[in-house]
C-alpha cells in the first residue's frame, strides 16, 4: 500500500520536487498506462491545493478523448485546436490561463473553473494527450506550475506503456 505524504512547502518548486518523488514511488515498476494515469490524477488531486479538476485527455482517432480524472464530469471529445486543451495539443505547448473567461474558445466543463493549465504529453514527436488542471482561483497557475507539471508529464510518458491508449 502506498501512503501519500501531505506537507507544507516553502515554495512551488519544493512542492513539485516532493510530488515528483512521490509519483516516482507510486508508479514503481508498473507500466500499465491506464493505471498510471488514474493514480497520477488521484495523487495530483491530493497534493496540489485549490484544484477543482485534474486529469487527462488522450489522442484517440485524431481528437482528444476524456481519460482518467478527478473532479466533476467533463466533456468527452475535444477537437485539436479547440478550447485550452485542444490548443495546447495542437501547438504541443504548455498553456497557462490565469483567467479562463479571457481565453477565447475556453470550454467550460465546470462553471467553478477560473484558471487552467494544460501540458501536452509528448513521446518525442508523438502527441499522446494532455494533462489538464482547473482551479476555482483566478491566477492559480504560473510558470512554476508549468515547469513542475511538465516534469510530471515527462515522468508519466517515460514510465508507461501507451499501447492501445493513444493513436
Ligand atoms: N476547459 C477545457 C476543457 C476540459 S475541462 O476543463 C475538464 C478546455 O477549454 O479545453
Amino acid at each position: 500500500m502506498f501512503h501519500v505524504q501531505t506537507g507544507e512547502f516553502a515554495d512551488k518548486p519544493a512542492r513539485y520536487a516532493d510530488l515528483l518523488l512521490q509519483l516516482d514511488g507510486l508508479l514503481g515498476t508498473e507500466r500499465d498506462g491506464l493505471a498510471n494515469l488514474a493514480n497520477a490524477a488521484a495523487l495530483l488531486a491530493e497534493l496540489l491545493p485549490a484544484l477543482n479538476w485534474v486529469g487527462f485527455y488522450l489522442v484517440r482517432d485524431g481528437a482528444l478523448r476524456l481519460g482518467p480524472f478527478q473532479g466533476r464530469v467533463a466533456c468527452v471529445h475535444i477537437a485539436l485546436g479547440r478550447g485550452v486543451c485542444g490548443t495546447a495539443a495542437a501547438q504541443r505547448q504548455t498553456i497557462v490561463v490565469p483567467d479562463v473567461h479571457a481565453f477565447p474558445g475556453h470550454i467550460a466543463c465546470d462553471a467553478a473553473s477560473r484558471a487552467e493549465v494544460v501540458v501536452p504529453l509528448l513521446a518525442g514527436e508523438r502527441l499522446l494527450g494532455v494533462l489538464d488542471l482547473d482551479s476555482p482561483q483566478p491566477g492559480r497557475f504560473d510558470a512554476d506550475d508549468a515547469r513542475g507539471l511538465d516534469a510530471v508529464a515527462q515522468l508519466l510518458v517515460a514510465r508507461s506503456d501507451w499501447t492501445r491508449l493513444a493513436d
